[in-house]
């Protein structure tokens, strides 16, 4: 079985394929600090699931729908208030670190975030959508193995309109992944942009943060910055999330 990767690198590129689809494809989707980590990371605390919305207003509205669900999210890297959201204080902000089992396990989290949710929303006509991250990057590639995925898109979600460091180190940790056990035998120049960035900071990825722009927003404030190191902890959980028909990311 043979795998061909391409990689998405920046928001315009995820929105122009929006139109298209991504019919006959597998998307990836990383958006390392910090939605899909967050997702992750609460699924992997027993979450039932998330349901990504890209507007705050979206995401108050399938309150309605889902009662007993929690809102999460952020923008500016902040918890969303109640002014921001016409009078709804979200439950939680976008940290992984906030999302233990005692807040998160059975629940449903409704999300919306600047980039992340954008991103799962944009690659829901993908034959299947993954949610990945470092802290699963070895499941991701496990299970791509075990369906014998052949087409796969790397969607990295960026930041605002521009590509992010973080995001393009993560699809290119992939890459490497799928080249060395032997899956991936056909890099499109995009996924080679990414393995060939990966390659050259693998050895000190929190080093590297030093030139994303995310990651340095997040060092800043001492409330956050714990969030970039844990955001690299290379397969700390061994589940990927599978976003459905529905619009809901499961655990798979
Ligand atoms: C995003 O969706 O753009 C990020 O998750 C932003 C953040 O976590 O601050």
């Amino acid at each position: 079985m043979s795998m061909t990767i391409e990689a998405l690198l920046t928001p315009a590129e995820y929105q122009a394929r929006r139109a298209t689809g991504f019919a006959g494809e597998v998307c990836v989707v990383f958006d390392v600090l910090r939605a899909t980590s967050v997702i992750v990371t609460g699924l992997a605390q027993g979450a039932k699931g998330f349901i990504p919305a890209e507007e705050i207003s979206g995401a108050v509205a399938l309150r309605a729908k889902h009662p007993g669900a929690l809102l999460a999210g952020e923008r500016g890297g902040l918890r969303i208030n109640a002014k921001q959201s016409g009078g709804v204080e979200f439950d939680l902000g976008n940290s992984p670190l906030e999302f233990t089992a005692s807040r998160v396990a059975d629940k449903f989290i409704i999300c919306t975030t600047t980039n992340g949710t954008r991103a799962l929303r944009a690659c829901e006509t993908a034959e299947a959508l993954v949610v990945s991250s470092f802290l699963n990057l070895s499941a991701t590639a496990l299970w791509l193995q075990s369906r014998g995925v052949e087409r796969v898109a790397l969607v990295c979600a960026g930041t605002g309109e521009a590509a992010s460091l973080e995001d393009i180190l993560c699809a290119g940790a992939l890459c490497d992944l799928l080249l060395k056990s032997g899956q991936a035998n056909m890099l499109q120049d995009s996924a080679e942009v990414a393995i060939r960035v990966f390659q050259s900071a693998q050895d000190d990825l929190l080093g590297a943060m030093r030139h994303a722009s995310n990651a340095r927003r997040l060092l800043e404030n001492p409330k956050l910055q714990d969030d970039v190191e844990f955001c690299l902890r290379l397969d700390a959980f061994g589940m990927v999330g599978l976003m459905g028909r529905d619009g809901i990311v499961r655990p798979a």
